[in-house]
Parts: structure tokens; C-alpha cells; sequence
């Protein structure tokens, strides 16, 4: 089994790429970093904080050991894969799985994660030098499906900001990476509502709504309804679950609902919630997500 050498993961604490160091370690750093372990105590905090289940397919990208996904698949009865660019990390990863009879379950494969399908994860997990995620953020971005959460063990997604975060004294990381502490972050990866959109309350009005939209924040909005401009407020897109509110000269009408594709359908408050009615939408110009 490969170990990271000490200059590389004094390189992984700091999260410099680049650098005097030992040929393999700048090779894997040109990568996603060299084999720095999470420890065991981090691993199930991650996987409490993206409040993982049995009903989770867990994917981590570089997943070294395959600590994550097997303590996944042990302590939360979760399926997953680990990708890995070492072919020997992968191989002892397969067998630890096969002596804790989980793989049915868990797989672990040689590969690049740029190359890694991600359409299976409800959960993704990473740590992954910072000049890594930032070449794989909008690959996480476009693959993944909306609601999927990604955790992340002490690097981010740079100005893609993450919906939470927490931070905790680890001494044991101090002999690893010098740092006895480490940061988890959470990103839901929202639905992608760019564009324009007809909805239709069912047995009333019609509404055209226009959204601007920049990672998980909606940055710019209009209606208009039978050509009169109403101004959306509150509008809010978190997974695949959408909210705003229109007002016009009658009230306010609060619309909740789930993103689905091309489309949109939910319920409706209207009156100060003496009223609900089902409402749908289908987008009839789509627009690109900033990531600018
Ligand atoms: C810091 S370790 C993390 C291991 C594991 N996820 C954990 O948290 O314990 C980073 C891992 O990413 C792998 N890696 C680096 N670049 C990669 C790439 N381009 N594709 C796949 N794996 C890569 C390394 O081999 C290493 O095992």
C-alpha cells in the first residue's frame, strides 16, 4: 500500500499545488493530492452530516483506502463506489469489502475522476486538494442530480458557497497534516431553473415567469400575468424543491413545489392561506446557470 510521505501532506494541509517535493507526491499534487486519509472520526461525521441512510448510494471521488463508502456501507447500511486513480489503494479497498461482506454493495474502481459517472450518488463525498475541486466543480455542478448532497472533509467549491458548514477539533490530524482540526462542507446541488416558465394555476391564472440563476441562488426575477408585471419575492431553489411568492393588487400568492426536468408542479396559497390550488409550469426558454 502507497503512504503519503510527510512533505506531501504538509503540501495536503496547506493545500499548495506545486512545490519542492518528492517526484510522486508533485505528480499525484498535479492531480487530486496524494493518499492522506480521513480520519476515522472525520469519516463519520461526514457521513452524519450528509445524514446518509440505507437508502444512499454513496460515491467518493479519490477515495484512497475506501474508508468513507465501507464505513458508509457498515454503519449506515448505504451502497456506494470509491474511485481511485492508484490501482493499489483500489484493490485494498475491494478487499476490505469482501472480508466485511458488504460487496454486494460497495465497489471500488481504478479510474480518473474526471472519467467517474456520477448519475448514481445521492450522496458524494470528497477530499480533494483545492485546485482539484475547483477543476471538478462544475462536473459535480451539471452531473449530479438535484437534492444530492455533497460533503466535502476541509476544501470548497471556491464562490460556489456551500449551504453549511462545520468545523471541529481532530488532534489526531495533527500528525498527519499538521492541522488538528477539520472543516466539513455541505452543498445541496440545486435544481437548474434558468429560463422561462408558464405556469398555470389550475381553474385560474397564468403567470410568465423569468429566472436568472447563479449555482444555488436565483439572482435575478420577473412575472408579468395577463401583461401586468408582478414583482416574485423570496424566490428560493433548494434540491429539487422550489419557492416564491408573486403579489399582485388582489394579495400575495405563495407557490411551493418540486423542479422536475421541464417542469414544475406544487401547491399554491392564495387569500393568507384560506386557498390552496395545485399549480404547474413548464419552461418554454431554457437559460444557462451561472457559474461566473
Ligand atoms: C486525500 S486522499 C483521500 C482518500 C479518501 N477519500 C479519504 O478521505 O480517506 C486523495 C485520494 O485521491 C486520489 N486521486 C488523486 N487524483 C485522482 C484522480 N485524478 N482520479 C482519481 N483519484 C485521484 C489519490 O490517489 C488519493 O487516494
Amino acid at each position: 500500500m502507497k503512504r503519503f510521505s510527510a512533505a506531501a501532506a504538509c503540501l495536503f494541509a496547506v493545500g499548495l499545488i506545486g512545490g519542492a517535493a518528492i517526484a510522486q507526491d508533485i505528480e499525484k499534487l498535479k492531480t487530486g493530492g496524494p493518499y492522506v486519509p480521513t480520519p476515522q472520526i472525520v469519516v463519520e461525521q461526514m457521513l452524519k452530516f450528509g445524514a446518509v441512510n440505507e437508502k444512499d448510494f454513496v460515491i467518493d471521488l479519490g477515495s484512497g483506502d475506501g474508508v468513507i463508502v465501507l464505513t458508509a456501507a457498515r454503519s449506515y447500511k448505504a451502497s456506494g463506489m470509491g474511485i481511485d486513480i492508484d490501482p493499489d489503494l483500489v484493490r485494498q479497498s475491494n478487499a476490505s469489502a469482501q472480508k466485511y461482506g458488504i460487496a454486494d454493495r460497495v465497489s471500488f474502481v481504478q479510474l480518473d475522476v474526471f472519467k467517474a459517472d456520477l448519475s448514481k450518488a445521492s450522496v458524494l463525498t470528497l477530499y480533494l486538494l483545492p485546485g482539484m475541486m475547483m477543476n471538478l466543480r462544475s462536473k459535480v455542478f451539471a452531473e449530479l442530480k438535484p437534492g444530492v448532497r455533497v460533503v466535502s472533509h476541509d476544501y470548497h467549491f471556491g464562490d460556489w458557497s456551500s449551504d453549511d458548514s462545520i468545523g471541529f477539533d481532530v488532534p489526531e490530524k495533527e500528525a498527519i497534516t499538521g492541522v488538528p482540526r477539520a472543516t466539513l462542507y455541505k452543498w445541496i446541488v440545486p435544481a437548474k431553473v434558468a429560463g422561462k416558465w408558464t405556469i398555470k394555476v389550475a381553474g385560474g391564472e397564468t403567470y410568465e415567469l423569468a429566472l436568472k440563476q447563479r449555482f444555488q441562488s436565483i439572482v435575478e426575477s420577473s412575472a408579468t400575468s395577463g401583461g401586468k408585471a408582478l414583482k416574485p419575492q423570496s424566490v428560493s431553489v433548494k434540491g429539487a424543491e422550489i419557492s416564491f411568492m408573486l403579489a399582485d393588487g388582489k394579495g400575495v400568492a405563495r407557490f411551493s413545489g418540486r423542479v422536475d426536468g421541464e417542469v414544475m408542479e406544487g401547491m399554491v396559497e392564495l387569500a393568507g392561506g384560506k386557498t390552496m390550488l395545485r399549480w404547474s409550469a413548464a419552461r418554454t426558454l431554457s437559460a444557462p446557470v451561472s457559474m461566473e
